[in-house]
């Protein structure tokens, strides 16, 4: 299984992550947790640049590259071989994150981002995707003062980007809409729910 969490930064992403990683362990399942941009060594050099260098002006097509660029080599070295071993990978953002930032969010064509998405991917798709739904007012609070690119990009940038997500959700095969306002044990009871009973019973 190729399962990703999706939503807002501060909407609950890592939290549920580790929740999910947790209840597999306990279900002696060793699952491989990756996250985006980054999770390789050229994809930790793009991160860097994408999330802590706000001094670096670009273009938005260039920012989807090099997004795109960092998902390529994850799916390709990490993701891709994990699979084929028979182990589940759980990442934090995937492709769904280009078309709610880069599409709706920037305003590039969603054709283009999907058609990069998919050349980056190699038209791996996740089975199922949990998008973590909170006000952009709520994501922001919990992200506290922390600050990157994306988030001095203003508060009309993530109301874009969470419409974006809402829309895209109900669409994608495997998509799940959670109420990230709900308590942290609440939604990792749900997320748990959805995930249960895809685990092997042990034999
Ligand atoms: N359901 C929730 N209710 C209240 N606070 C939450 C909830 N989920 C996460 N948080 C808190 O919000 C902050 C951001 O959560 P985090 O999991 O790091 O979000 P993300 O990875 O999506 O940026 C953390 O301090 C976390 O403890
Ligand atoms: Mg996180």
């Amino acid at each position: 299984m190729f399962i990703a969490l999706e939503g807002l930064d501060g909407c609950g992403k890592s939290t549920q992550l580790r929740a999910l990683a947790q209840r597999l362990q306990q279900s002696k399942m060793d699952p491989v947790i990756v996250q985006e941009p980054g999770g390789t060594p050229v994809g930790e050099e793009i991160r860097h640049i994408l999330l802590h260098r706000e001094e670096l002006k670009m273009a938005p097509l260039t920012e989807l590259l090099l997004y795109e660029a960092s998902r390529s080599e994850l799916t390709e070295t990490v993701i891709r071989p994990a699979l084929a071993s028979g182990r589940w990978v759980l990442t934090d953002r995937y492709s769904l994150s280009s078309v709610a930032y880069q599409g709706y969010g920037r305003g590039l064509d969603l054709r283009l981002v999907r058609e990069l998405n998919r050349i980056a991917t190699g038209g791996l798709d996740p089975q199922m995707t949990f998008l973590i739904d909170v006000p952009v007012e709520v994501a922001l609070q919990r992200k506290g003062r922390a600050r990157d690119r994306l988030e001095g990009s203003g508060v009309e940038f993530y109301e874009r980007v969470r419409r974006g997500y809402l829309t895209e959700i109900s669409r994608i095969s495997g998509g799940v809409l959670l109420d990230g306002q709900k308590e942290i044990a609440a939604l990792s009871e749900e997320v748990w729910g959805y995930i249960r009973p895809l685990v092997a019973a042990p034999s």
